[in-house]
């Protein structure tokens, strides 16, 4: 059976499923699969994070923007979760503190589109990709259409990931473990995913779900989804974000102010952050209870090239972690960390620096550009730089 939830609240940014009849025997199948975490690892990362709200911990969240299936390999699994765990390292040797690491991993498969359509160069429209949950990145129009089955694909790839995840843990301490994490984006996928246990209901699709920027309205069906679940959840905070509404959202996730259950992950753009994140913190600070920081310098800060290149500039991203940075430490609060789009892979995506036409030899996003390990160092030092 699948748990009751607010079925009047719209839900932003859902693909147009052209079977709905297959979409509701999908739900009905997953609705009886097993939860694919346990309750007791959410709980492990709820007082983890509670630490990093305290200011006694730093927390690492990073992976792919979209993860294709094809990544539940466990060689390519175990590859990403080394290298996690490396910048995990560097971060804890840095500063003598615990490091929560989460991946983007084992359900990244859901992608928020500004643009329901995308134009080829030979001036085709086809439906956008939206993830591997829901279409093909191939510009092919069968291959585009919403096809429901792919949620299920997408259980068995995360089920997969996630043993793999929990089999390079097993002989290591308790806080080398890595948990997963994913944008709760697609409510076939997400509301028939929850379970019952000991402290109520909680999503069994991840550890750690975030609600994106486009699907954090109030009255929309993202935020009643958490709001009915005790997973750690975590907002994705744009320039557009008003003060008030984001008081409001740590009051209706938090209304019990528990350290760790909320995380505010802030992606304004490095030419924004300094106007909008200040009043909001002050308002924050004062009216909201306790909150998990992260900066994702990645999200407000790309770019197209002349030649129609989607990049990130590395002196941007750096630009964003320093005003993140020293405008929490300003304020008294703790700035817990990273969230990063990054890959174990020698990619070209991410570019260091405006400059005449870079170019991008070895490009393989799915979607956004991602920092290469070289890259991903960098942006570890800069921010224990800043402390
Ligand atoms: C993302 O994290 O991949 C994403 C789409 O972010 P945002 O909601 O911040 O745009
Ligand atoms: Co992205």
């Amino acid at each position: 059976m699948v748990l009751p939830l607010d079925a009047a609240a719209p839900a932003a940014q859902q693909p147009d499923w052209p079977d709905t009849e297959l979409l509701d025997q999908v739900r009905r199948t997953l609705a009886e699969r097993p939860g694919l975490v346990a309750e007791d690892e959410i709980e492990q990362l709820s007082a983890a994070l509670a630490d990093a709200a305290r200011g006694r911990a730093l927390v690492l969240q990073g992976g792919d923007c979209a993860e294709p299936f094809a990544d539940a390999a466990p060689a390519t699994v175990r590859r990403k979760v080394d290298h996690l765990r490396g910048l995990a390292s560097v971060l804890r040797s840095g500063t003598a503190l615990p490091v929560v690491t989460i991946g983007r991993i084992a359900g990244q498969y859901a992608k928020p589109r500004s643009a329901r359509f995308e134009t080829l160069p030979d001036g085709r429209n086809l439906p956008s990709y939206r993830g591997d949950a829901v279409n093909d990145v191939t510009a092919d129009r069968v291959l585009r259409t919403p096809d429901p089955t792919r949620l299920v694909t997408a259980y068995d790839s995360a089920r997969r990931v996630l043993d793999t995840i929990r089999a390079t843990g097993l002989g290591r301490p308790a806080d080398e473990r890595v948990y997963a994490a994913h944008e709760l984006l697609l409510m076939p996928y997400e509301e028939p995913l929850r379970r019952t246990g000991r402290g109520g209901h909680y999503s069994a699709s991840a550890h750690f779900g975030w609600i994106g920027d486009r699907t954090r309205q109030p009255d929309g069906a993202h935020l009643a989804l958490a709001e009915s679940v005790h997973n750690p959840i975590g907002v994705k905070i744009g320039p557009g974000a008003a003060p008030g509404d984001v008081v409001e959202l740590a009051r209706r996730l938090n209304p019990d102010r528990v350290p760790g259950r909320l995380t505010f992950i802030v992606r304004m753009g490095a030419d924004r952050i300094d106007r909008f994140l200040p009043p909001l913190l002050d308002e924050v600070a004062e009216r909201a209870g306790p909150v998990v920081w992260l900066s994702d310098p990645m999200h407000g800060n790309t770019v197209r090239t002349g030649s129609g290149v989607k990049t990130r500039y590395l002196s941007t991203i750096v630009a964003e972690v320093t005003s993140f940075a020293r405008l929490l430490r300003a304020r008294g609060l703790w700035p817990a960390g990273l969230h990063l789009e990054l890959t174990p892979d020698p990619v070209t995506e991410c570019v260091d620096a405006p400059g005449p036409q870079p170019d991008f030899p070895d490009y393989r996003s799915a979607c956004d550009p991602r920092l290469n390990p070289a890259q991903a160092a960098r942006i570890i030092d800069a921010f224990l730089a800043l402390r």
